[in-house]
């Protein structure tokens, strides 16, 4: 391995969810793929109660029940349906991670799209508890991951500071349009200003 920190911004996020996650109990993974993120965050919040996943790929539903199962998590609910309906959702949400895109080595037909990444986006936003965060990473490397980014960023650039603050990672001397992950911070406490939602 040529960089031991900055190789990807994995290591970084890890550090994030150890540091400020710890006492978050209602998780959602927005895309999870093989897995391997709702893994990530489940090793690093050890008091959850509840991890609710999403993915329209019934392959990936089956990936990340085999792969959770074996570290046998308990309290994982499963959605086989795409994540801009979030009915299923019975809490307020503490945390929500979204890795956008396709699923390397599966049908890259089946990539997330701006209509409905927004849609969930806005729909998660009324949904959090105060202090909840939330990670958003972007591939715009391909043709609908840089619209997706585009107004990714448009969108969480206009949120009221008085209630959200969201800081973006990207490496800015990689070529090949690297991914970035947005992150964003909900006001711990409710002192009566409306939002702009
Ligand atoms: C980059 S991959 C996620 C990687 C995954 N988090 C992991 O750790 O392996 C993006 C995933 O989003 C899923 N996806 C695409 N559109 C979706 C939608 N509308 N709702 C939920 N998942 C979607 C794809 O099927 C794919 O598995």
């Amino acid at each position: 391995m040529k960089y031991k920190f900055l190789d990807n911004t994995n290591h970084f996020i890890d550090y994030l969810l150890k540091t400020f996650l710890k006492d978050k109990k209602i998780l959602v993974d927005m895309t999870c793929g093989n897995g391997h993120d709702s893994l990530r965050i489940l090793q690093n919040v050890p008091n959850y109660e509840k991890l609710y996943f999403y993915d329209i790929q019934k392959k990936a539903i089956e990936n990340t029940r085999s792969l959770l199962e074996s570290y046998a998590y308990k309290n994982c609910i499963y959605l086989n349906k795409s994540h801009d309906d979030l009915s299923d959702i019975e809490e307020n949400i503490d945390f929500a991670i979204y890795n956008l895109g396709y699923l390397p080595g599966a049908d890259k037909k089946l990539v997330t799209r701006l209509d409905t990444t927004m849609s969930s986006i806005q729909q998660l936003l009324i949904r959090l508890n105060y202090g909840a965060i939330i990670m958003i990473t972007t591939y715009p490397g391909h043709e609908e991951g840089s619209l997706e980014d585009g107004k990714i960023y448009d969108y969480l650039k206009s949120l009221d500071q008085k209630i959200f603050n969201v800081i973006k990672l990207e490496f800015i001397n990689q070529k090949n349009k690297p991914c970035k992950t947005y992150i964003l911070e909900k006001r711990s406490e409710d002192d009566g200003e409306k939002s702009n939602l």
